[in-house]
């Protein structure tokens, strides 16, 4: 579906046709977005918000027209709530700093998912250690989803913060955060989800999750790298001081006094990502002109394909895809016994298949496996059977070409 909408697909890679399965990682661009952006700076490019000609009102036009697409994209209440950043890892971060350090305390208790990227866990480790506050973990149940126990039992009326992903970007498993969300505020604490791998893939509701913060990175979901997202209650972030400070982001300057602005541009000091706006645009455009009903199935299609042909290797060890589970995405996690997962992707990218091999900015859960690192296949709309079969020649190769058998 769509592939020839994608110019990088188009090539091949060690001579043949590129099959790109690290879309976890990042995505690949289609024309329209290309378009957008180079549209922009061939005849659009000019500081936002600053200038009082018409170059400048078109650039934040432009900027200020993304914000409103992306609060109708995840169901925003207000464009205020969403707040432009350089990626997710930003928007993360600038929750701990601004809302974590003024809101949590020594002996207060901040739980997260023990599966969370080191976005989503070193910013809350740091401040829990500045802050002498306690870090705790949801573990997992045998099949990679989240303990229920620990969901029960972790959030208490000690806990100020959780965070969660919705999608674990190694094991590929839909998180129940509305349901964590409802045990957060019942104990008072807030929740911040992280929408990395969730939000290129499924239909986000900020507001039917009752997420407090929700954040994801624009380059994951057919966009630019450099633009990401932070949305966040009103509010909450209304009570939040300052990320970064400097242009932009003030109401008026005194020599011993700042008054800052105010939302949405608190959060956004300095000269902003127009160029990135114009490519999120063009791509949410994309992303809801297929549907996410039609990309759910197209990858839900590729992993069930997929999935059976794994199973009956008997020296392929995956995580996280039990045959009963439906709430897989489009990740699949493996090693091949007795080969590096380095050693995979080195074989694999020989035959055009581009995986992912490491630790997937997932040491804690890599240590919880018992496992140094693995390999991800992941999957976008635009990847096709004739991929999969592929990815599955080349991993029967893995062996044979490192003399294993
Ligand atoms: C679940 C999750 N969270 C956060 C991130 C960080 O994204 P970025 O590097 O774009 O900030 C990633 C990237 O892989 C991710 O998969």
């Amino acid at each position: 579906m769509n592939k020839e909408d994608f110019p990088l697909l188009k090539q091949n890679m060690n001579g043949y046709p590129i099959a790109y399965l690290d879309n976890g990682a990042t995505t690949q661009k289609p024309e329209s977005v290309i378009k957008a952006i180079t549209d922009y700076y061939k005849s659009q490019n000019a500081n936002p918000h600053r200038g009082a000609y018409e170059l400048s009102m078109t650039a934040t036009e432009i900027y200020e027209n993304t914000r409103i697409k992306t609060q109708k994209f995840i169901n925003a209440e207000k464009s205020c709530e969403i707040i432009f950043t350089k990626n997710a890892t930003e928007s993360l971060n600038l929750v701990a700093y601004s809302y974590g350090m003024n809101n949590i305390n020594a002996g207060d208790e901040v739980v997260i998912a023990i599966s969370e990227h080191h976005s989503n866990l070193v910013p809350w480790q740091q401040i829990c250690k500045m802050k002498g506050a306690v870090l705790k973990y949801i573990y997992l149940e045998a099949d990679g989803n989240l303990s229920k126990e620990d969901i029960e039992n972790k959030i208490t009326e000690k806990t100020k913060i959780v965070a969660a992903a919705q999608v674990s970007n190694v094991l590929g498993l839909v998180n129940p955060v509305k349901e964590i969300a409802k045990k957060a505020h019942s104990v008072g604490a807030v929740i911040v989800v992280d929408g990395s791998q969730s939000t290129p893939h499924m239909k986000v509701d900020v507001r039917d999750i009752d997420a407090d913060f929700f954040v994801f990175s624009g380059h994951k979901l057919l966009s630019p790298m450099g633009i990401g997202v932070l949305y966040g209650k009103r509010d909450l972030l209304n009570a939040m001081p300052p990320f970064l400070m400097g242009g932009d982001m003030i109401d008026y300057v005194e020599e011993q006094h700042t008054e800052f602005a105010e939302l949405p541009a608190k959060f956004e000091a300095g000269t902003q990502n127009v160029g990135g706006a114009a490519g999120l645009s063009a791509a949410i455009d994309y992303l809801e002109n297929i549907s996410f009903d039609k990309i759910e199935r197209a990858e839900k299609d590729l992993v069930e394909y997929a999935l059976p042909r794994l199973r009956e290797l008997d020296f392929v060890e995956l995580y996280g895809c039990d045959s009963k589970q439906d709430n897989k995405t489009g990740i699949i996690t493996f090693n091949i016994k007795d080969v590096h997962p380095h050693d995979v992707a080195t074989v694999m990218d020989a035959y055009g298949v581009a995986i992912r091999a490491g630790h997937h900015c997932a040491q804690p859960l890599m240590q919880y496996l018992k496992q140094n690192a693995t390999c991800r296949a992941s999957f976008y709309f635009y990847n096709t059977r004739e991929d999969v079969d592929r990815f599955i020649m080349a991993l029967k190769k893995v062996r044979e070409v490192l003399h294993l058998g």
